[in-house]
């Protein structure tokens, strides 16, 4: 079974990690897929987002998971890849109502098209890629919330280098 795992990914946590390392155990195929959002400023370029990903996926050996990037609809690029299921993490009950619309408007739009939520590990509940990205650009030290690799990435990005 093929499913995709949509997101900004701006960047990669050790929450959505945890994720994709569960994913990666249940099925046959995961598409992890970066939204293209012109309109929004976002620390990494989607092709920074991707490598960040795949450095990740090579790493833990995640031999069951793609990176691929898509614009527009989350359905188009169902469709095109042949899935029809979603998946979503969930951290907290905040996150609940914003998921249930966006699925239901994804289901309405796309018949049979299911989508799956995963609830977070609870260590990782807290974690999102704006409060890396805020912690960073305050010079905080970001390492419990995503990988060496990443921070270093984050580091070189707002020039902090020396700071943690
Ligand atoms: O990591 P994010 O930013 O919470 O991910 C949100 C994402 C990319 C899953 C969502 O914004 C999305 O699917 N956008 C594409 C446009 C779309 O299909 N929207 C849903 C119908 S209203």
């Amino acid at each position: 079974m093929k499913v995709i795992y949509p997101g900004s990914f701006d960047p990669i946590t050790i929450g959505h990690l945890d994720i994709i390392k569960r994913l990666n155990k249940m099925f046959d195929e995961v598409v992890i897929a970066i939204l293209i959002n012109e309109a929004k400023h976002s620390l990494f370029s989607i092709k920074e987002r991707k490598q960040l990903i795949e450095n990740e996926i090579k790493e833990f050996q995640l031999d069951n998971v793609k990176v691929k990037t898509f614009e527009g609809l989350l359905v188009d690029f169902a469709k095109k890849e042949n899935s029809k299921i979603i998946i979503r993490g969930l951290r907290a009950v905040t996150d609940y109502e914003y998921e249930m619309n966006i699925a239901q408007f994804n289901s309405s739009l796309y018949e049979d098209l299911e989508t799956i939520f995963l609830l977070s590990d609870p260590k990782f509940s807290f974690i999102s890629s704006s409060g890396v990205r805020e912690l960073a650009s305050f010079g905080g030290d970001v390492s419990k919330f995503v990988s060496k690799n990443v921070k270093k990435a984050i580091y070189e990005k707002n020039k902090l280098g020396g700071k943690n």
